[in-house]
């Protein structure tokens, strides 16, 4: 058997109060062409439990597969983001926050993320202690996605993250914003454990794909982007992997290879960073 496994993925779809049922085709949809959808964060407007409830009954009503993802900033904005995933949970969406998922023979790590920049550009810890403490929360961020790929062992491993690990994918924002909308700090983790592909979103008018530093496919699958530059198509993005195998079918868009070197350089650099 070489069964595929699709895995479709949506961000930033932040329900509202008045949201009820706006996305209950959708979620239908995917429950028919998916085996496990990925919402990679600002699930809600304002960070509301209230607004947690209503994504909530909709997804209980029309998804029938698994779902995994993690918050966004703007699930955190009125500090009810443990309610939240909490809500979420119940309605079967595991909310990952540095941990993992596993589910038909691929694995799932996750974390929110933060920003602070790309490249060069990246800010620094240095100065005032309010600076240090902002750029602290992206290496935590970037620590726990580390943290997570390590335990998983499946030949497949995606991340989901809400905020950007690379600045291409939010190309088509104002560059004055740029520091705002991810940080490098989270593209380390995803070449040491050879990620097979990365989801986020919080970049709503970016970039559809691009590649890391060591060519993995990383994917904005941020609802209005996905409506904007995809109109023709459902808001969301398509993954396909055969687990047995560990090959990858990305969505006819992308080439990707696995080849041994990249996979013995991990698992030198997985057996390093076991703290
Ligand atoms: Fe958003
Ligand atoms: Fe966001």
């Amino acid at each position: 058997m070489n069964r595929v496994v699709r895995v479709a993925a949506v961000a930033d779809i932040h329900y509202s109060k008045a949201s009820q049922g706006a996305l209950q085709s959708l979620f239908a949809e995917i429950t028919e062409r998916a085996d496990v959808l990925v919402l990679a964060g600002d699930l809600t407007d304002f960070g509301l439990a209230e607004e947690a409830k209503i994504l909530a009954k909709d997804l209980t009503s029309s998804l029938r597969i698994p779902a995994v993802g993690v918050l966004g900033n703007h699930d955190y904005e009125a500090g009810e983001e443990k309610e939240i995933a909490s809500i979420l949970g119940d309605a079967g969406l595991r909310i990952l926050d540095g941990d993992t998922y596993e589910v038909h023979g691929v694995g799932f790590a996750g974390v929110r993320g933060f920003c602070g920049g790309f490249g060069r550009g990246a800010l620094g810890a240095w100065g005032e202690s309010v600076i240090k403490a902002f750029v602290h929360e992206a290496i935590n961020e970037a620590l726990k996605l580390e943290a997570a790929l390590a335990r998983l062992r499946t030949p497949h491993r995606i991340a989901i993250i809400h905020y950007a690990p690379i600045r291409e994918t939010v190309e088509g924002e104002p560059l004055e914003i740029y520091p705002f909308l991810g940080s490098s700090r989270l593209e380390e983790p995803l070449s040491r454990f050879d990620v097979t592909a990365v989801f986020h979103g919080h970049a709503h008018k970016g970039s559809l794909e691009a590649k890391t530093g060591h060519g993995i496919p990383v994917y904005n699958v941020s609802f209005p982007l996905l409506k904007e530059r995809l109109p023709d198509r459902p808001p969301y993005r398509m993954l396909e992997l055969r687990p047995e195998d560990g090959r990858e079918v990305p969505m006819g868009t992308s080439e990707r290879r696995h080849t041994s070197e990249r996979r013995t350089d991990r698992r030198v650099a997985a057996e390093g960073t076991s703290s």
